[in-house]
């Protein structure tokens, strides 16, 4: 079985590389020459952990390639996967498709025998029947069947999500399709995964609803966070009290400063926008998107009011850039909207991140970045930590201590025990959990 992947990012070369692995001749395209031409001298472009071992091994035995040119590896596939982004569309919040149509017109002129054209990336309901249209008007309709196939794995941990799913959704409406999708997806067959045949709308809707639901719950324990902290309760007693409900579920009940990613905000938004136009009002969704910006807002002024109610004059120290930890990937990061917040505010940021620094550079005009957690520290009135990576977790806190001018650290992933801080000599502030010293009635006004 030869596969084409059509886009190289997160999802197509981690897609293409496990579909490698699981046996397949996989052919992945990226229009981003230089990308290419990345992958083809062994590098990989993004961060992700894993995946350089497996596309070394599956490129050293022949049996993963990189080229620009679709045409090539669409006339040889029996299945074209399109993995290319669908961002928010400008001005409407609408899910941008104009790539999937783009690529589904490129494929459907290099079509020569029967292939099954899947839309992997994440579309509005409706798209991969517009897919399909694309095709029909360019092909007789024996040359082709239209899938949809959502991806659910999560950055930092993709290959382990794409290899070991909670399940796989293929939207197929005809047995010739699906039993092509069902060879594809034979080692997960083989290893029990659940594997849920649909129609295509509901399986683009399903990618959809899970993104939102997740959303919704990490929004809600913001909101329990904030009311946490008015009733000196302690949310991750709270999240673990609910979660232990075997109907609610403990993941995605950890306080942020907001979700981020290229995906919960951008998913969310399209989502409603769908729901609009269908006349059928997500309101929940509504709630949720207002709820995380807001919140993302908020954290700002959190960390001024936890400076004194200024920052004018202050260096503030950052631990952690990118939307969460394990990647590089800086789309929607909580950082983007709180670092120009502070700046704005007059203080000076010194920031380290261990993998995020080359794509936040470009977005975070003004800050100071520095090669590791300590040379951010020096010289910092407090420490601000924004991304939970585990090199932050172990920190030398006496080193911390001598380097900071206050003694004064700003959690925003509480990934440090309040009295463990407290006894170190720290002013300790986290999210929805007693604080310590001066931070112990940290308030934004409900205004914000
Ligand atoms: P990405 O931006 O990392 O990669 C997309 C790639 O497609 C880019 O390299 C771009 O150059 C390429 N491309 C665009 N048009 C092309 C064309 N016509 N021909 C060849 N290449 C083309 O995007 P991503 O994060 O991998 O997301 C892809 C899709 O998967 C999105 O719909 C996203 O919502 C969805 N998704 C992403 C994740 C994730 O964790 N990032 C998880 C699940 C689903
Ligand atoms: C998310 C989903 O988890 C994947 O299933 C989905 O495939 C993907 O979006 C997608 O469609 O692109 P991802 O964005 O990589 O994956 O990362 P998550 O681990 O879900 O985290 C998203 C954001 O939520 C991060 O900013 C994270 O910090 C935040 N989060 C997550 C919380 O604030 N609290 C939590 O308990 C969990």
């Amino acid at each position: 079985m030869r596969i084409a992947v059509i886009g190289a990012g997160y999802v197509g070369l981690v897609s293409g590389a496990c579909f490698s692995e699981f046996g397949f001749d996989v052919t992945c395209i990226d229009k981003d020459a230089a990308k290419i031409e990345r992958l083809r001298r062994g590098e990989i472009p993004i961060y992700e952990p894993g995946l350089d071992d497996l596309v070394a091994s599956n490129t050293a035995n022949g049996r993963l390639q990189f080229g620009t040119d679709i045409a090539a590896a669409v006339e040889g596939a029996d299945a074209v996967f399109i993995a290319v982004g669908t961002p928010t569309r400008r001005g409407d919040g609408h899910a941008d498709i104009s790539y999937v149509l783009a690529a589904a017109e490129e494929i459907a002129g290099a079509i020569r025998r029967h292939t099954v054209v899947v839309t992997k990336s994440t579309v509005p309901p409706g798209t991969s029947r517009k897919v399909a249209a694309i095709l029909t008007g360019r092909l007789d309709e024996s040359l082709f069947d239209v899938v949809s196939n959502p991806e659910f794995l999560r950055e930092g941990s993709a290959i382990q999500d794409f290899m070991r799913p909670d399940r796989v959704v293929i939207g197929a409406e005809t047995e010739r399709a699906r039993s092509v999708m069902r060879e594809l997806y034979r080692p997960l067959f083989l290893i029990e995964t659940p594997i849920l045949f649909t129609t295509l709308e509901t399986a683009e809707l399903i990618k959809y609803a899970a993104n939102s639901f997740l959303a919704t719950k990490i929004a809600f324990i913001n909101e329990i966070a904030d009311l946490c902290e008015r009733l000196d309760a302690d949310v991750q007693e709270v999240a673990k009290g609910m979660g232990l409900d075997g109907r609610i579920g403990r993941k995605f009940l950890h306080t942020s400063p907001g979700f981020g990613g290229s995906c919960f905000p951008k998913d969310c938004l399209a989502l409603t926008r769908t729901a609009e136009e269908m006349e059928s009002p997500l309101t929940i969704v509504d709630a949720v998107v207002a709820s995380n910006d807001r919140r993302k807002r908020r954290m700002a002024q959190r960390v001024i009011a936890a400076c004194g109610g200024s920052v004018r004059g202050k260096t503030i120290a950052v631990l952690g850039l990118t939307f969460k930890p394990n990647t590089d990937d800086m789309r929607d990061s909580a950082s983007l909207t709180i670092l120009p917040v502070l700046q704005n505010a007059g203080a000076t940021v010194r920031a380290y991140d261990p993998a995020g620094m080359d794509e936040a550079k470009p977005l975070l005009a003004g800050v100071e970045f520095c090669s590791n957690s300590y040379e951010a520290l020096t010289g910092a009135d407090v420490l601000v930590i924004l991304t939970e990576w585990n090199e932050f977790r172990a920190l030398d806190l006496k080193r911390v201590k001598s380097l900071l001018k206050s003694p004064t650290i700003i959690d925003l992933r509480n990934i440090y025990k309040p009295d463990a801080m407290a006894n170190a000599g720290f002013y300790y502030f986290s999210l929805g959990r007693p604080s310590s010293g001066p931070l112990q009635k940290v308030r934004v006004s409900k205004a914000v």
